[in-house]
Order: C-alpha cells, then structure tokens, then sequence
C-alpha cells in the first residue's frame, strides 16, 4: 500500500518539539507524522485521534514499539474533552493533516474515488450512517445544488442537481460520474469537485474544522506550537483567516498602543518541494500554516 505522509519533515521542523512535551497529532491516519514525533520525544508523549477505524488498526500496528501514544477513535471536534478527561488540559503541539488519506482513497471500496465503479459511500467514520447514496437519492435538487456550489464551487451544480434527481436511483460512482461527464467545464476529471462537495457534507468537515480549531487553540502552552495542513482552499481559508486574527493586530484608524497578540507566525504558509511534489503529486494542493503561542 502507496501511504506517503505530506510536508513530514516541515511540520515536524515548525514544532519544534520539546522531548519532554505534550503532543497532539488530531489526524492519525496511518501514523507517518505521529511517527516522527515519537522519535523526537524523551519522557514526552502523544496522544493521537482518527474517526477512522481502519487507519487506527494500520497505524497501531505500525506504533507499537511506542509506549507513549494513546490512539483515540473519535472525532478531533471532541479532542479537547477527550484530553481533560485524561487530565491534559496543556500542550506543546498540535498537528492538524485534513482531509481524507491517500490510504482511504485507495481502499476503493469506501467510495471516495471516481475512478473506479463503486457504492456511493464517502464516510471517513463508517460507523455512522449517512452515505453518498442516501444524500443523492433523498435529498431534494437544491439541497444537492446548494452542496455542490458551497463545498465544490461546481459551475453546473443546479444542472447537476437536476440531473441527478431525473436519474435516480443512483447505485454507484459512475452512475454519478457519467452525469458530471455531460457538465464538464474545467481541465481535470468531471466528478472532482461533486466528489469532493459530497465527502466534505457526508463528513460534516467545514463545520467540524470551524468548531475543533478555537478549541484545541485554547489548550497550547506558551511557545507551543499547532501546524495545519490543508488541501483544498474552502479549508485553507477557515486556517488562515483564524490565524490572521491570532497573529496579526487589525489596522486601526484611531492611533492606538500596539496590542500583545496571542499568537505569532511560525511562517504564514509553506508548500511542498518540486521533489515532494514529483514523488508524491496529491501533496500538490497542500499548504501547511503554522503558528507559535506568545
Ligand atoms: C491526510 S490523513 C492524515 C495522514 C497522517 N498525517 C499520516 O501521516 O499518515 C487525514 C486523516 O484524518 C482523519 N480525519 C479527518 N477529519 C477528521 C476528524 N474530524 N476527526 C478525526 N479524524 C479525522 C481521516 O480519517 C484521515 O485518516
């Protein structure tokens, strides 16, 4: 299996990790970042989250030699409880990868591709019950245009939406794809942004990221660091506008002492190499922010 973690070494350089810290990684998937930060920590620990059942079981297996990793599998919106429940209310750092994994993509039969002919399903946590099937055979053509406008800036998503319903029952990824074939308006593949406004409403991810971030904010120590990977601009835009406001003093047309921010840039935005890029193409649309607590 083809699992290559993305912008390793630069988020593990922007944590600066202290070998004695508190670690949070909020995205687990097959361990490659919670890796890196075992290695560095002596007498630290890391407590890592995934809603995904089976990333968990790859990357426990994958951590056992650690002693000092406590894996949950729950939804990192509920990180903070999860934490002070284990009396953690302070930490040294944070790792936020978002998104879904190279790992999930490719277990095709959890949906997430259009390049293979498979069940509408699209859950990152399949213990839940709301698949891509129900939302496109239930929900009415604009609550699918409105999906598909807000999470995929899809030009046609009210002829899609309108297609879809006159199409019903929809069974599987192509019964989809060969809809958004006929819409076909930007370079790349038809499905791309249905598929990836379809994944974010399934998973609730916009709402979920806007909730988790103040929270888990709250909890770094002073010099502490949270390092955010993103891979689509609906989620880079929520990171770097919160950071924005954490980091920088708004212009203020009154003359004013300068304010004490509670965060500062570690650097505003880092993307990966040519060579990262090259060996690993879906790490092309990440962008990691990373910022220090003052
Ligand atoms: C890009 S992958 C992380 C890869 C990981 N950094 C590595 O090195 O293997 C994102 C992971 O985050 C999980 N995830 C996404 N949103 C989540 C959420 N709200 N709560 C918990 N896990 C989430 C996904 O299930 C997936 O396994």
């Amino acid at each position: 299996m083809k699992h290559i973690t993305v912008l390793l070494d630069e988020t593990i350089e922007a944590l600066n990790i202290k070998k004695e810290g508190i670690y949070v990684d909020l995205t687990l998937g097959l361990g490659g970042h919670s890796e890196a930060v075992l290695e560095k920590l002596d007498g630290g620990f890391l407590y890592a989250f995934d809603q995904d059942l089976n990333a968990i079981k790859l990357a426990k297996e994958r951590l056992s030699k650690y002693k000092n990793v406590k894996i949950f599998h729950d939804n990192f919106k509920n990180a903070k409880k999860v934490l002070n429940s284990e009396g953690i209310y302070e930490v040294d750092g944070i790792i936020m990868d978002l998104g879904i994994s190279s790992y999930q993509i490719d277990d095709i039969k959890r949906g997430f591709s259009y390049l293979h002919d498979v069940p509408l399903d699209m859950r990152m946590d399949d213990t839940k019950e709301l698949t891509a099937e129900i939302v496109l055979n239930t929900y009415s053509k604009e609550q699918l245009e409105t999906i598909f406008k807000l999470y995929g800036e899809e030009l046609n998503s009210a002829k899609i939406a309108t297609e879809i319903i006159n199409s019903r029952p929809l069974k599987t990824s192509y019964d989809l794809v060969k809809i958004t074939d006929k819409y076909k308006t930007r370079k790349g593949h038809s499905a791309k942004r249905v598929f990836q406004a379809l994944r974010i409403y399934i998973n609730n991810e916009i709402n979920v990221l806007e909730m988790a971030l103040p929270e888990v904010l709250s909890m770094i120590k002073k010099d502490g660091v949270i390092a955010v990977i993103t891979f689509h601009s609906l989620e880079d835009r929520i990171v770097k506008e919160m950071f924005k406001n954490l980091c920088e003093e708004p212009f203020l047309k009154v003359p004013t002492l300068p304010k004490k921010m509670p965060f500062r840039y570690y650097k505003k935005k880092i993307t990966p190499s040519k060579d990262e890029i090259k060996n690993n193409p879906r790490s092309k649309s990440a962008i990691l922010r990373a910022i220090i607590k003052n």
